[in-house]
């Protein structure tokens, strides 16, 4: 499997002009408003950059957007990758390190995901303390590239303990309501069966989703702090009367989107 991250880093590089980033912000289902933020930013498709995947999902723009937030320097990616689009988990582990390679310290993921208990409801942020693998992929199979990570890295503090002190500590002093748990990854792209969604549970997971993971382990084997949110659109299948659609995902997320751009801007504003 072919490293393309030094590849993807010299295209950035070039296309961002002179502006270094410090912090990677990914934008799950619904949430790719939060980079109209940005203060004059600047716009990568990632269709101008060659050998870039393509978003192929409603809801996800397909674009980095690079600029500031709240006085620091992010880089958005507005639109990710999913195993269900049939992308190999390598080209996630790629872009990561590709934002290791631009000099960035952070990485804040964000996604949609349905709950696994009653008392976490739709439109709640959950801050996720950590995650438990069901996708039966991972983004490191492969050859290891030793000057970015180890073989086998450590997953001890894979959502950074003081990034999610601050984000906590943050919430609580601006009356932000946030919940906290742990997101359980499957590979989807269908919606859970109800007998799924009573097992999740039981295994210690507090929400379900189809992406992050890949991310997060990637960021975690270079080195990046990693702090991540989930914006609960649903309550997963069989907690809910209704059956679940993609439609819903999307119109419950950009509801939340309000409260987590909230949060993010006063989080930002102490990293
Ligand atoms: N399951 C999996 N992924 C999701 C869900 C769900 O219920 N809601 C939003 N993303």
């Amino acid at each position: 499997m072919t490293d393309l991250s030094l590849f993807f880093a010299d295209q950035l590089t070039r296309r961002l002009g002179g502006f270094h980033p410090d912090i990677a912000l990914i934008l799950g289902s619904g949430l790719g408003r939060i980079a109209e933020q940005l203060q004059d930013p600047v716009i990568i498709k990632y269709a101008d950059i060659p050998d870039f995947p393509q978003s192929t999902v409603s809801g996800h723009t397909g674009q980095f957007a690079a600029g500031f937030f709240c006085g620091k320097k992010v880089l958005c990616m507005q639109g990710r990758f999913h195993l269900y689009e049939g992308w190999p988990p390598q080209i996630i582990r790629d872009i990561i390190h590709s934002f290791k390679r631009l000099g960035i310290s952070k990485l804040i993921v964000t996604n949609a995901a349905g709950s696994l208990r009653p008392s976490l409801k739709p439109g709640t942020v959950m801050l996720i303390n950590d995650h438990i693998n069901l996708s039966f992929a991972n983004p490191l199979i492969g050859p290891n590239n030793d000057e970015l990570g180890p073989r086998f890295p450590d997953m001890s503090n894979a959502y950074d303990r003081r990034l999610r002190n601050l984000a906590l500590q943050t919430a609580a002093e601006k009356n932000i309501p946030l919940d906290q748990g742990v997101y359980l990854m499957v590979s989807g792209p269908n919606f859970e069966t109800a007998a799924e969604v009573k097992a999740f549970g039981i295994l210690g997971a507090d929400a379900v989703g189809m992406s992050t993971v890949p991310e997060v382990i990637a960021a975690n084997h270079a080195g990046l702090a990693v702090l991540g949110f989930s914006v609960i659109t649903n309550l997963g299948t069989g907690l809910q009367q209704q059956a679940q659609s993609h439609t819903e995902t999307l119109t419950a997320a950009e509801a939340a989107a309000a409260n987590l751009t909230q949060l993010l801007s006063h989080i930002f504003e102490r990293l």
